[in-house]
This record gives C-alpha cells, sequence and structure tokens, in this order.
C-alpha cells in the first residue's frame, strides 16, 4: 500500500451530531484544530481544515420527530446554530461536510459499491442487544443489567437481517501497522488502549440498519430495504470531501490524505479500529495520526442534558467574548486529559493572564513609546535588539510553535506567557519613565522602547493561531504593516525586523469581570490619551479644577495619606488605631486622570473579587506605568469619596519628602490584600 505523503497538511475534526444544539466540547474540538490550522498557515504550508456536521441516524431521526418536523426540515434548522457558532469563535475552515449533501451521499454509495465488489460485505442475521442512545449492538456477556456497559442506559433486545462488513478480516493487517507506528495515535495512553482492544477478535461491523426501524440514512443501492449505519456514513466524510475536490476523485484524494484526526476520547474506537480498516479495504492508507483529547467536566461531574449542566458556548463568547473563550479553552487544561469547566477559573484567567499581563503590557508600552517619542517614533538602533530580548525570544518563542505541534497547547501558551512575563520585568528593570527624565539617555530610553515594542510584536506572531482578534489589534496599535493573513514565523519570527515603530495608544485589550463575570465599571472608559501635553494641563496660578471639586476631608486633598503636620497628634487607644483597616494593594494599572496635574487613577488588587479604584494626588512623583505592579499600602475602609468625576475606593499611605511624596511599600513580598497591624 503506497504510504501517500502529501504537501498538504489535511485536518479535521468530528462531524458534529444536529440532534441538538452545539456544547462546549464541540467547540474545544474545534478550536484546537483551529489553532492547528493557523500555525501551519503561519509555517507557509498549505493546509486543508474540515469540519462539518452529522445529519443521518436514529438519533437525529428521534429529535425531528419529537420536534414534528421532517428530519431534512429539523437539520436545516439546527445547522445554522453550528455555522454561527464557528464563525463568532474565529473558526477558519476551509470546508464545511454536511453528510446530506450529495457529493457525501455519492461517496457512500461509490464505497459500498467497492466493497461489495471485493467480497467484504455480507448479508448475516442478527440477534443481541442494541443501544438506542450509542447506536451500537452489544453481546450478552457485554451487557449487564439490561444496562449499556458504554453510556449505562438501558439497551434493547433487537433480532434483525442486516448487512456486515468483514471487519475481521483484517484485524492482523492493523495489529501489525499499529506496531510499526506507534505514534498514530496519541497521547500514548490511547494508543495503548488501542492495542489492548485489539488483543480481542473483533466481530464484523453492522453497517446497515433496516428502513422499518432507522427510516433516515443513506440508501444502500443494493439493499433498497435498508440504509448506510450512521457512523459508516460519517466516518467517510473525512475522504468523499477530497473525493469531491479533484478533477477526479482519487486526484482530489492523493492531493490530501492522509490527514490528522482531531476527535474526543469517546470516539477513539470508531476512528482507531474501524477506520483505518474500512480504508484498507479500500486500499488507501490509514490516518496520518489520530490525537483524542479529554472531556470537559462541570464540578467533575460529566456534561449532560439530564444534568442540567451543559455550558453554552455560544452563551459564553457573547459575554465574554471569542479570543478569551478561545484561550480558555486551550489554556485551562492538558489536551489530552478532562478539564473541569467553572465560571470562576474563566474569570481568573481573563483578569489574570489577559487583561493584567498581556492587557496592560501593550498599554503600558505604546503609552510611553508615544508620550516620550511623539515626533520620531521609536527606531531601531544600530546594533538591533539587545542581547537580553534575543535570548528571552530565542529560548522562549520557538516552543510556542513546536508545543502546538505536539498538542501541548497549554504548554505553548505558558511559553508564550513567559515571554509576557519577561517583558514586563523588562519594564519594571529598565524603568524607562527613570530614563525619561534625563535628556542624555534619550538613546537608552528609545531602545528599551524598541525592544519593547519588538517584544510585543513577536507576542501578536505566536499569539495569532490562538487570538486572532487579540493578535491583530495589537499589531494595528504598533502599526506593523504586514497584516495579520500574512504572517509568516519565516518572515517576521526575528526580533530587531521593523525599522521603525510610530505607535498609536492601545486601549484595553481585555475587559476585567468581577466575580459574576459582569464587566468592571473602570474598564468600560476610554482609552487613555497619550501623549499629554502642556497646554492640556491647566495653566499654573489657577485654582486647578482638583481643588475645586475636592471632598471637604481636610487630611485627604486626593487618596494619600499625607502626615498630620504641627504638634503631635493626641494619644489613641489600639481600638482606635483597629478602627482603620490596612490591606496590602498590587497596582494592576494606573492611568493619568483627564485634565489633571496632580491625580492618578490607579487599580488597586487588594485580595477582593474586584480590585479597588483609587484616585491617588501622586503624579507629580509617579509615571503611571512606574506603579504598575508595586505593593503599596492601602487604607481600605475609609469612605468613597469623589475627586475630578472618579470615585475613589480607598487611600494609599505615602511619607512626604523633600523630593514629593513616597509611597509605603513591604519589605518582604506580600501578596494582595495581606493584613497590616
Ligand atoms: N457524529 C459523531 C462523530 C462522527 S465523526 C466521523 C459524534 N458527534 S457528537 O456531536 O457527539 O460529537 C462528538 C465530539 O464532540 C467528541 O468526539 C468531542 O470531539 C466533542 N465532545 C462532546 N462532548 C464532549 C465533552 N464533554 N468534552 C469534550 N469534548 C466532547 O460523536
Amino acid at each position: 500500500m503506497a504510504d501517500l505523503r502529501t504537501p498538504w497538511f489535511y485536518l479535521t475534526t468530528p462531524i458534529y451530531y444536529v440532534n441538538d444544539i452545539p456544547h462546549i466540547g464541540h467547540a474545544y474540538t474545534t478550536v484546537a484544530a483551529d489553532v492547528l490550522a493557523r500555525t501551519r498557515r503561519q509555517e507557509g504550508e498549505p493546509v486543508f481544515f474540515l469540519t462539518g456536521t452529522d445529519e443521518h441516524g436514529q438519533k437525529v431521526w428521534q429529535s425531528a420527530e419529537r420536534h414534528g418536523l421532517s428530519p431534512q426540515l429539523y437539520v436545516d434548522r439546527i445547522l445554522p446554530r453550528f455555522r454561527d457558532l464557528w464563525s463568532r469563535l474565529a473558526i477558519s475552515n476551509d470546508d464545511f461536510v454536511r453528510t446530506t449533501q450529495p457529493r457525501h451521499v455519492k461517496g457512500v454509495s461509490e464505497v459500498l459499491a467497492r466493497l461489495r465488489e471485493k467480497g467484504d460485505l455480507y448479508e448475516g442475521s442478527y440477534e443481541g442487544w442494541y443501544c438506542l442512545p450509542d447506536e451500537r449492538f452489544w453481546t450478552d456477556k457485554d451487557v449487564e443489567n439490561g444496562l449499556c456497559p458504554d453510556c449505562h442506559r438501558p439497551v434493547e433486545r433487537i433480532s434483525e437481517t442486516n448487512i456486515f462488513f468483514r471487519m475481521s478480516r483484517y484485524q492482523d493487517w492493523l495489529v501489525s501497522w499499529y506496531e510499526s507506528h506507534p505514534e498514530a495515535i496519541r497521547p500514548e495512553s490511547r494508543y495503548n488502549e488501542i492495542m489492548g482492544f485489539l488483543k480481542k477478535p473483533l466481530s464484523d461491523l453492522c453497517i446497515s440498519r433496516p428502513k422499518s426501524r432507522v427510516p433516515w440514512g443513506i440508501p444502500i443501492p443494493f439493499a433498497p430495504d435498508y440504509v448506510t449505519y450512521v457512523w459508516f456514513d460519517a466516518l467517510l466524510n473525512y475522504i468523499t470531501v477530497p473525493w469531491s475536490l479533484g478533477a477526479t476523485p482519487e486526484e482530489g484524494l492523493s492531493r490530501l490524505w492522509p490527514a490528522v484526526h482531531l476527535i474526543g476520547k469517546d470516539i477513539l474506537t470508531t476512528h482507531a479500529v474501524y477506520w483505518p480498516i474500512l480504508l484498507a479495504a479500500l486500499e488507501l492508507p490509514p490516518p496520518r495520526l489520530i490525537f483524542a483529547h479529554g472531556w470537559w467536566t462541570v464540578d467533575g461531574e460529566k456534561m449532560s442534558k439530564s444534568r442540567g449542566n451543559v455550558v453554552d458556548p455560544v452563551a459564553l463568547v457573547d459575554r465574554f467574548g471569542t479570543d478569551p473563550v478561545r484561550f480558555f479553552l486551550l489554556r485551562e487544561g492538558q489536551f489530552g486529559q478532562d478539564v473541569d469547566f467553572s465560571q470562576e477559573a474563566l474569570i481568573n484567567r481573563i483578569n489574570r493572564d489577559l487583561a493584567n499581563d498581556l492587557g496592560n503590557l501593550l498599554s503600558r508600552v505604546t503609552a510611553m513609546a508615544c508620550r516620550y517619542f511623539p515626533e520620531t517614533g521609536v527606531a531601531r538602533p544600530a546594533s538591533g535588539c539587545s542581547a537580553e530580548l534575543l535570548e528571552a525570544a530565542v529560548s522562549l518563542l520557538p516552543p510556542v510553535r513546536k508545543r502546538t505541534e505536539s498538542f501541548e497547547f497549554h504548554r505553548a501558551l505558558g511559553s508564550l506567557w513567559e515571554f509576557v512575563a519577561f517583558l514586563n520585568r523588562f519594564v519594571d528593570v529598565r524603568a524607562p519613565w527613570v530614563l525619561a527624565r534625563d535628556p542624555e539617555r534619550r538613546e537608552e530610553l528609545s531602545a528599551v522602547l524598541y525592544d519593547l515594542l519588538e517584544g510585543l510584536r513577536l507576542v501578536a506572531l505566536y499569539l495569532a493561531p490562538f487570538l486572532p482578534e487579540t493578535a491583530g489589534k495589537i499589531l494595528e496599535s504598533l502599526e506593523v504593516p504586514a497584516g495579520l493573513s500574512l504572517l509568516s514565523y519565516a518572515a517576521h519570527g526575528r526580533p530587531g525586523t521593523e525599522a521603525l515603530y510610530r505607535v498609536r495608544p492601545a486601549g484595553p485589550l481585555f475587559q476585567k469581570r468581577d466575580a459574576q463575570g459582569n464587566p468592571l465599571a473602570e474598564e468600560g472608559e476610554k482609552p487613555r490619551k497619550a501623549p499629554r501635553t502642556e497646554t492640556a494641563e491647566p495653566s499654573a496660578g489657577k485654582a486647578s479644577p482638583e481643588t475645586a471639586q475636592s471632598p471637604p476631608a481636610p487630611t485627604s486633598p486626593s487618596s494619600v495619606a499625607e502626615a498630620p503636620e504641627g504638634p503631635a497628634a493626641p494619644p489613641i487607644d489600639y481600638a482606635d488605631f483597629q478602627k482603620v483597616l490596612l490591606r496590602t494593594g498590587v497596582v494592576r494599572e494606573a492611568v493619568p486622570v483627564p485634565k489633571s496635574k496632580k491625580l492618578l487613577k490607579l487599580s488597586v488588587d487588594i485580595g477582593e473579587a474586584a480590585p479597588r479604584t483609587v484616585v491617588a494626588g501622586i503624579a507629580g512623583s509617579y509615571a503611571p506605568e512606574e506603579l504598575v505592579g508595586k505593593t503599596v499600602v492601602v487604607v481600605a475602609n475609609l469612605a468613597p469619596a469623589t475627586l475630578m468625576g472618579v470615585t475613589s475606593q480607598g487611600m494609599l499611605l505615602a511619607a512626604s519628602t523633600e523630593n514629593g511624596v513616597s509611597l509605603l511599600t513591604v519589605d518582604r513580598p506580600a501578596g494582595p490584600g495581606a493584613g497590616i497591624r
């Protein structure tokens, strides 16, 4: 048998039953396939990515009956739910197969004719147990207490004549093929599972259903009282589509075959046993690879309609957005293992990984580039990027690709986020706001910002297969001319590629959420406008707007506590001191308050579900960028006060020094929300 190795990367998802609306498990396989397809395209490989719907069979027919519709009308009505979900999730499939399409029906008839001609089909009678939901036959040995060994629902006794496919003929061949291709099923545990399964003799596969029992399926031309078994019909989609694409079926298939199949662990046997055998009977090589991923559970339980715990991916995308959902699906767990869904975990990923780590990085860096180099932009230094950036890029970015290709999506994103963390540390350590104070260090400042902008461009390149919309936004604010669709690792993967950055200040990339998943109010605001110009500031001598609008609290012109001046204050009891609730807080975001010289608006995490907004009069002493990540001390139970139209929910402690204010911080690392005594 010829082992065709085409230059094409042909990738498939299962075709989903349209007996019900899509759920998060469907979204999982399809998003993973999409990331693989996009990665390969960025590698310059021609990709053919196929998904679709499985529209025949008893389950679909029964759902249609329940809705009082013909099966075709019923599937036509459910179909848009799937198509709509894939467009909301930015799925870039190249074709969409429906098993009711004439091209597929024609292909299945062709297969039936070929198998019959080869003598691989025979008519036989069958008596045994039948599981309706799984549409599978079981023997007496398999069934315990009248229940299906797979789904544990009641089975029915059935006796009928059917058409069988001689699977058993090919068992030895399949075992020896897998022995010499142990990498053909991933993860390894699934390969072992199939090898174990193949130790027992295979029964022949019943490929027909009498029309009297299941009237909804592809007719069998030489057996008018039967339709094809839905699984037999469904698996064939992987070749009926390529058959329909070429000048001749053979030409179409030889261009693409063999495929990589992504599936859930529930449908491993059909794909890793029935399917390669069917292919062998058709004298075609087995799939290139089958990867079976784990299941999404909810609070540790299987998702099912009867439990009422099915997570609706459309509702998730509507609420949280395309990219956050894509990110969560692939970052949260290992692809081959089961993963548990919770809204809390999703919100954490959005707030921490996306909004804090990535979103803040982009807005800090673009704001500084605009503020410090409004006229000239940030040019590549003669010596290119720093050795530090090069080293981080070379060690952390190629693994993103490698891990994606080996289906370790969560580790791929982990590597990419290590690079994001490197860039965040680079901002803190190189402190551009300090360099900006010294006119002699302009060159150094420009080089630091160039490194950061290049770093962000590379983040976008490696992020693009996972979060295409976000990568597009990053490139847009960096004003990188190459559009998203042209991205290629070879052409754009080297640090130091761009000659000049004239960036736009980026608005928030992601909306932060409170514990209930509602957008946090502060995120709804307009992106900050940088650079600030002198003329936008209130002119000296005039009463500044903040004085006019400050709350009456005498010791707190803004929310920074200053030491009372003059004679020592009278002693207080410990009980009085205890009334003041002090907490450590980590500054997540800092932006100037518009039209104010003094005030900064901070978002401070004090260990509560949502960060607090604190308005602090420290703009004269701190640049906003310098504050992000700092641990400060917050008076957490101060009554809220509105300053320049922004409500402050706390106050920072600071020392007044000759050179302005100096924020109190902690001597040793402490997370947000530590008590202070
Ligand atoms: N129609 C068949 C597949 C035929 S392929 C030739 C089928 N369809 S299905 O609608 O039931 O979808 C099955 C696929 O959905 C699984 O293989 C998996 O990809 C995905 N998932 C369904 N439930 C899932 C979870 N709870 N978790 C993760 N994915 C699961 O079977």
